[in-house]
């Protein structure tokens, strides 16, 4: 039998609300596969744990995860403590510590899930993102010249590698190839005249490896309006670290919303853990009051069994995501429900229980 140890981070608002439901769910389905399972380690890091102790995880936080098959996050941030710092030295410092350059979101709108737009049929809106996770506009380089003086001065580089470009984008190509999908670069080359004409020029030149691939490039701002428009357009997707932050949100309200957006910030060569968590934040404007959607957290503990190759597992667990939506009796308050966090998790187990 094999033991996966899991580090579980659940972090502050709604994020450990909606991490026991998805604990809840892998522990089920270790249980009917019978052949392998999960050992959790719960770690209290987070706004709270800074309150009492400067600091939102421990000095030798990085070093202590590292012993983890995989890390399952909830949310991180909560007013009080100033978003900068909690997100920086907790989700930040995890994504790059362990070198996780491959952040994949998938925005596949699921049979029952609401929709927004208008004329557009649900197998339209099937993407998977492929958003750079480790450079870019999240380098984290900068300055801050004469602070509080009338000359102040502040400086955010954009920090664009070859090394950090060519990985993501091959990536992108190879996840097209497998899944014989077009792929699609959004970028800003008109603007950024530095940074996002090096992407497109090697966008171009890693596509001449993947001659099989159909590819499109588009600019940011074209490409968040026919995301809309004309979603269809879009499968497989690569783009910047900050372009990808955005284009996700607006993936999740044509999706589904918020409650149904998951991602995996992935360290292909594993030599790190990778991380699973929803994309959104801590909700605090409906945090302890039970009812925050667990599914974008159940969704990102698929994609944690599809990366230790368990996606027949993966798989089972979003269609029941699926079914408890095409069923519509269990929902949360987003989805236009009136059922609690715990309701839709014990949902999701009674349609994986079959
Ligand atoms: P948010 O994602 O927390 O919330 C945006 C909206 O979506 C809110 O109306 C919220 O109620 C709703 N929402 C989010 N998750 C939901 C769920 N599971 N079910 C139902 N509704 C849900 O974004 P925000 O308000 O901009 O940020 C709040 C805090 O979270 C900030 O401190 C921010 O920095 C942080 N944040 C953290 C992460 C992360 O940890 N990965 C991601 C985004 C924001
Ligand atoms: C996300 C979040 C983070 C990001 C924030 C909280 C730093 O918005 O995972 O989408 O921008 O990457
Ligand atoms: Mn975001």
């Amino acid at each position: 039998m094999d033991t996966y140890k899991i580090a579980v981070i659940p972090g502050d608002g709604v994020g450990p609300e909606v991490l026991r439901e998805g604990m809840k769910v892998l522990k089920r389905v270790s249980e009917l596969s019978g052949r392998f399972q999960f050992e959790d380690t719960w770690f209290p890091w987070g706004c709270e744990y800074y309150l009492k102790n400067g600091r939102m995880m421990p000095e030798d936080g990085i070093e202590i995860l590292k012993e983890y098959d995989a890390i399952y996050l909830g949310a991180v941030g909560y007013p009080g403590v100033p978003d900068h710092i909690s997100l920086w030295d907790l989700l930040l410092t995890i994504r790059k510590n362990f070198d996780q350059y491959v952040n994949l979101r998938p925005v596949k709108l699921l049979k029952g899930a609401p929709c927004p737009l208008k004329d557009v049929a649900r197998e339209d809106i099937n993407m998977t993102f492929i958003r750079e996770n480790s450079e870019g506009e999240y380098a984290g380089s900068g300055s801050w010249l004469f602070k509080n003086k009338p000359n102040e001065v502040v400086i955010q580089d954009g920090v664009f590698s070859r090394v950090g470009c060519e990985r993501i984008i091959r990536y992108a190509y190879e996840t097209a190839r497998k899944e014989k999908r077009s792929l699609t670069s959004i970028s800003k080359g008109n603007a950024l005249n530095y940074s996002m004409v090096f992407w497109d020029q090697i966008f171009k030149e890693v596509g001449g490896e993947y001659p099989d691939v159909e590819t499109h490039s588009y600019l940011v701002d074209a490409a968040s309006m026919f995301m809309v428009k004309d979603p269809g357009r879009f499968e497989v997707v690569v783009t910047s670290n900050l372009f990808g932050d955005i284009l996700t949100d607006l993936g999740a309200a044509i999706s589904g919303g918020m409650g149904l957006a998951a991602g995996a910030n992935l360290n292909p060569e594993r030599k790190y853990p990778s991380m699973f968590e929803p994309i959104h934040g801590s909700a605090p404007d409906i945090a302890g009051k039970g009812i925050a959607n667990p599914m974008a957290s159940v969704w990102a503990a698929s994609q944690m069994l599809d990366s230790f190759g368990h996606e027949d597992w993966g798989k089972k667990v979003l269609d029941a995501i699926e079914a408890v939506l095409e069923d519509g009796r269990c929902l949360t308050p987003d989805l236009f429900g009136t059922s609690s966090t715990s309701q839709v998790g014990d949902a999701i187990l009674e349609k994986i229980n079959g």
